[in-house]
């Protein structure tokens, strides 16, 4: 096999153009506006909101439709919705498009969580193809704007039904499909198959983008010449890195990469405590019986993403006691900083 780079171009879905089509993963939690915007600022050409259920979308729940807040600067951005019902999906689709603040609609068929399979919805939809196109076609019907799916490989290897799925998805009108190469019963952490997504490459017309495992530069080309996948989305390794946008889109491009200094990684923790910060305070009047001032409810929202710009920094456990206990913007950042100087 050649150890020439491969080639990423851009990737075209109806209007809308993906460039680079390297795409932050929806991850419920947090892939949150503010940090959608830095990581598009990084290299990522399209980001996820977290998943979203559509029942609420359609109700108009106020506090369902706080998960569709955007922020500026980052479009393209895609809203990730689940449900298992064609119409409330479709209704969902129609709400989201009168915003006017979303580029594509993704549709969830790969979220093993109970509360989401328990309805039918998220990765047990793989078990009934024909609920896929019915709600694929049902929510290309509803909007203009380009409908997308992201799946698993299956449930597990004797449930191995992306084939049959990605038919109906690509039947149902969607434009591309997204590909978590993981069974669901190995969550995030199993083996990735390749050779699932470099079939599913081969026989669908519609752009495939793979996902599973991305965690450096070296790995993002391995999938790309092993699969011929049309773009990669990468989910946890952007967590505390969101440059590893650039690092892959450089690696890629055959160009020298520099990691960011620590006062770069400081900076840009801050900006995503800031911006958290802004957005509980925006969704403030959702809360009935607030437990925590919005400050305090924006630095424990960011423990998760904390720990990770952390990670790997030495002596950062040192501090992990006062970072994990902080309750305000100032004490946060001073851990970290101290963190950061070693
Ligand atoms: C904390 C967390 C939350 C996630 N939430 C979602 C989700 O809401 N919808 C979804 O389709 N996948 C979700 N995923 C799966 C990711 O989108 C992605 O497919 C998975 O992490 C594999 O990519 P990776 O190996 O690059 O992390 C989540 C993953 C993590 C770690």
């Amino acid at each position: 096999m050649s150890d020439a780079l491969p080639f990423l171009g851009s990737l075209r879905l109806g209007g809308l153009v993906i460039d680079p089509p390297l795409l932050l993963a929806p991850m419920a939690g947090y892939t949150h506006a503010p940090f959608r915007a830095l990581c598009r600022r990084r290299g990522c050409g399209l980001a996820f909101t977290e998943v979203i259920t559509a029942a609420g979308i359609a109700r108009r729940v106020p506090a369902t439709l706080h998960y569709l807040t955007t922020w500026p600067g980052e479009r393209p951005v895609a809203a990730h919705i689940y449900g298992a019902e064609p119409q409330a999906m479709a209704d969902a689709a129609r709400v989201i498009e009168s915003l006017g603040q979303f580029d594509l609609i993704d549709i969830n068929c790969g979220c093993p969580a109970p509360k989401i399979t328990r309805k039918g919805a998220g990765v047990a939809l793989m078990r009934d193809p024909d609920r896929v196109y019915a709600i694929v076609r049902a929510v290309v019907r509803a909007t203009a704007l380009p409908v997308t799916v992201k799946t698993r490989i299956g449930l597990s290897p004797d449930e191995a039904s992306l084939p049959a799925v990605a038919q109906a998805v690509e039947a149902g009108g969607a434009q591309a499909l997204f590909v978590h190469a993981r069974f669901a019963i190995d969550q995030h952490t199993g083996p990735v198959h390749l050779d699932a997504l470099r079939r599913a490459k081969q026989e669908r017309a519609i752009p495939v983008i793979g996902n599973g495992g991305i965690r450096t530069g070296p790995n993002a080309a391995r999938m790309l010449r092993e699969t011929g996948v049309d773009g990669l989305m990468i989910g946890r390794a952007a967590l505390g890195n969101p440059w590893v946008f650039d690092e892959v889109r450089c690696h890629l491009a055959g160009q020298p990469y520099a990691p960011p200094s620590a006062d770069e990684r400081l900076a840009v923790l801050a900006e995503h405590l800031h911006g958290l910060y802004q957005q509980v305070q925006v969704g403030h009047h959702l809360q009935r019986r607030p437990r925590f001032t919005d400050e305090g409810a924006a630095c424990r929202q960011f423990r998760g993403h904390l720990a990770r710009y952390l990670a790997g920094v030495p002596h950062a456990s040192r501090w992990r006691v006062q970072l994990l206990a902080a309750e305000s913007i100032a004490e946060v950042l001073t851990a970290a900083a101290q963190a950061l100087a070693g």
